[in-house]
């Protein structure tokens, strides 16, 4: 079965194909990164106006590179939330339209649940059941995924989320938005041990993470050292910054894996593009037996392949198809995955 993916839900527009056979196809993004950037952030409006012009002619582009019709689809696949209203609605709006032209079903998928199943994008891919830690933008979660649709909450962020921690303290140190990788980058340079920061609740007894104080300690050190902070006391300071957040995840990661007795670790989410986080979590788990699995890097960030996969997943678990479309839809900016 032949699955049109559409991801809309921030400031990325992805569209895939994937078959339940031959998986992943082909997919096409065209990430707004550039036109929010002046902003130093997403600009909700600009957002929506820009997947509008993006999505048709990324389906076409996506259909023409993998020589296969609009005929030959058997369902669309969409992200209906979370995430911002309006950028949910362009996507939600075009797919329901799709596939109320075409009278085949429309999935309903919910983004973190394309996050997770990423990693089975990959080869070699993990098994159920599995651990996941969920790093991006919006969220910071360990999961237990016990199969599709079937997800515990283990543990979050009780404020910032982890990619939010970065880009916020990215920002403080003159970088440009999203600065994630370009913290990363810096801290490449950095000199290991010449700053420490806070690793909050490393010790808390559960799986719960909180990042505003230790984004506050790394903005006292910035201010601290603003005078004269050449690029090698920047780029000290990104690593002492990438250092403590990843310390964190990584041992709360091995907490969770630890409780739940799983052999599997599902590493997902923009921040899981982290190399530091990569190299932390292989080296602690190597002779342990358990595996970690990473998403390639480009389906790390937001991406419409995630979104075709989940929703073939979707429909191979139903027992019979879905009817088609009847042309209404509504989107859920804010919706629990747990509620799935
Ligand atoms: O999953 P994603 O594309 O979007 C959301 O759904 O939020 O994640 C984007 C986040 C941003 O905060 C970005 O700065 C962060 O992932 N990110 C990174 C790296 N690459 C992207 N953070 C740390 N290191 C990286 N290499
Ligand atoms: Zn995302």
């Amino acid at each position: 079965m032949l699955v049109l993916g559409i991801e809309t839900s921030c400031d990325e527009t992805g569209i895939a194909l994937y078959d339940t056979r031959r998986r992943l196809l082909g997919h096409a993004l065209y990430s707004q990164v550039d036109m929010h950037r002046d902003y130093g952030g997403v600009v909700p409006e600009l957002a929506s106006r820009d997947h509008i012009r993006r999505v048709l002619p990324l389906v076409a582009q996506v259909l023409e590179q993998t020589n296969i019709s609009l005929e030959a689809i058997d369902a669309i696949a969409y992200t209906q939330g979370p995430g911002l209203a309006g950028a949910l609605l362009t996507g939600a709006s075009i797919g329901n339209a799709l596939a109320f032209a075409r009278n085949i079903p429309v999935l309903n998928i919910h983004h973190l649940e394309g996050h997770l199943l990423s990693p089975l994008l990959s080869d070699p891919a993990p098994d159920f059941p599995f651990v996941a830690l969920l790093v991006s933008g919006g969220h910071t979660q360990l999961m237990h995924v016990k199969g599709i649709g079937q997800y515990k909450l283990l543990g979050e962020t009780v404020d910032d989320a982890a990619g939010e921690a970065f880009d916020k303290t990215a920002k403080l140190l003159g970088l440009d938005y999203p600065g994630g990788k370009l913290l990363a980058d810096l801290a490449t340079q950095g000199q290991p041990g010449r700053f420490r920061l806070p690793r909050p609740m490393l010790n808390s007894n559960d799986l719960n993470f909180s990042f505003s104080g230790l984004k506050t300690a790394a903005a006292l050190l910035i201010n601290k050292h603003k005078q004269k902070a050449s690029t090698q006391t920047r780029a000290d300071i990104a690593l002492a910054f990438e250092d403590a957040v990843t310390d964190v995840l990584v041992k709360k990661s091995i907490t969770a894996l630890k409780i739940t007795r799983l052999q599997q670790l599902v590493v997902a989410g923009g921040v899981g593009a982290n190399s530091r986080l990569r190299q932390k979590l292989q080296h602690h788990l190597a002779g342990t037996g358990i595996v970690v699995f990473f998403p390639e890097l480009e389906f790390c960030t937001d991406n419409g392949a995630m979104i075709a996969l989940a929703g073939a997943l979707r429909l191979q678990q139903l027992n019979e198809k879905p009817p088609g479309s009847d042309g209404s839809f509504t989107i859920k900016a804010r919706w629990n995955l747990e509620d799935l």
